[in-house]
């Protein structure tokens, strides 16, 4: 088979693969430059990139700094795609999208939430606007409050599924019943919710699907269901140019199925990560103080959470992994070497035309 492009709105990448952003510092410039380099569109996350002990203002300008800088180095080492991943719910979002947008950054990836208000964030239609969702049901209120308030449509969704790393767009309750979710599910739910605003904007919106993608056979999977490409997390982890630290990428590699679980986030969500000696504390009635001064997160239950999550993701993306949480993907297990990002898609293309 031949590869198929991506095309979304104004932006066409070779390869059908949206590296996924990972947040605190997981996916960064260097990451998402190689990502592009190859073909595929590479993300960088803005989450977490202030300095959670500072107030508004200075977290504010050191947060907006860093993703200036990290755009900038990226744009230095690419002339691919790069887009920029940010949450609905962090304090900061818009400062965050309006800095990205100011930088040259063409493709905003929203989630962990309803990006209702974006089109009157980002105005220029030549910026394509990305909402990550989980439902069919998500998709369709997303257009039909684009539609009436602002004449605009979306660009491309990305779907996400119940098997993905970090937060989840899932309840427990959901995630019981995880067969009943799959993508293979879900995928025909939101193509439905597309439909009409394919019509009446007289565009494509492409589906981009993401959670537990693994090799080109699964790539291959879903572009035959109607998907336009995948958004893949977890498999760039392990990759050289991953910009988290040596220790994250260790536990990746020696984690075995039984130890990625569920856990409820401080921020109300259930999230995907390994089992490790911070979780075991953690569920052991384990409580750490937590010092907000900026209060990162509008969801988080601050005086509830028993421990701050931008701290625990941290200190793992620092290398501290025993005093961190290590999001990862339900196929994490299945890693078994670093690789660089060149290797991983030659793998991946190679199995995607033979599929
Ligand atoms: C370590 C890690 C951190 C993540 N952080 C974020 C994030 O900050 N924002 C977001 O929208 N998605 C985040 N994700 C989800 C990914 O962008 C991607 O959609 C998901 O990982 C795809 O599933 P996969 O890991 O099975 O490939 C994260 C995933 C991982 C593994």
């Amino acid at each position: 088979m031949n590869i198929p492009k991506l095309k979304i709105g104004n932006i066409t990448s070779n390869i059908p693969i949206v590296q996924g952003g990972m947040g605190v510092r997981v996916s960064l410039s260097s990451l998402a430059a190689a990502v592009a380099n190859e073909g595929g569109i590479g993300t960088i996350s803005s989450i977490g990139l202030g300095d959670i002990t500072a107030h508004k203002n200075e977290y504010e300008k050191i947060s907006r700094e860093a993703l200036i800088r990290e755009i900038r180095k990226a744009k230095n080492m690419t002339k691919g795609n790069i887009a920029i991943n940010v949450m609905e719910v962090l304090s900061n979002s818009e400062d965050l999208i309006r800095t990205a947008v100011k930088e040259g950054i063409k493709m905003i990836v929203i989630g962990a939430g309803l990006p209702l208000k974006l089109p009157a964030i980002v105005e220029d239609n030549s910026v394509n606007l990305v909402p990550i969702v989980s439902s069919g049901r998500a998709a369709g209120i997303i257009l039909r409050v684009w539609d009436r308030r602002y004449g605009r449509t979306a660009d491309g969704f990305i779907l996400e599924g119940p098997l993905a790393g970090g937060h989840l767009g899932f309840s427990n309750e959901q995630l019981d019943q995880i067969d009943d979710y799959s993508l293979e599910k879900l995928l025909p739910d939101v193509l439905s919710a597309i439909k009409s605003y394919e019509e009446k904007y007289d565009k494509k919106i492409p589906v981009i699907v993401g959670g537990g993608i693994f090799d080109g056979k699964d790539i291959a999977r879903m572009l035959s269901l109607g998907a336009s490409g995948v958004q893949m997390g977890t498999r760039f982890v392990c990759t050289v140019e991953c910009d988290v630290s040596h220790e994250f990428k260790q536990a990746y590699l020696e984690a075995s199925e039984d130890d990625i679980v569920i856990i409820k986030s401080p921020v109300g969500m259930p999230g995907r990560a390994i089992k490790n000696k911070f979780l075991k504390n953690m569920e052991n009635n384990g409580k750490l103080k937590i010092k907000c001064p900026y209060r990162c997160l509008t969801a988080c239950k601050v005086d509830k959470a028993k421990y701050c999550i931008a701290k625990a993701l941290l200190n793992s993306c620092e290398g501290d992994v025993d005093n961190g949480l290590i999001f990862c993907g339900q196929n994490a297990h299945r890693i078994n070497k670093k690789v660089s990002v060149k290797e991983l898609f030659s793998e991946l293309c190679a199995e995607l035309k033979a599929a």
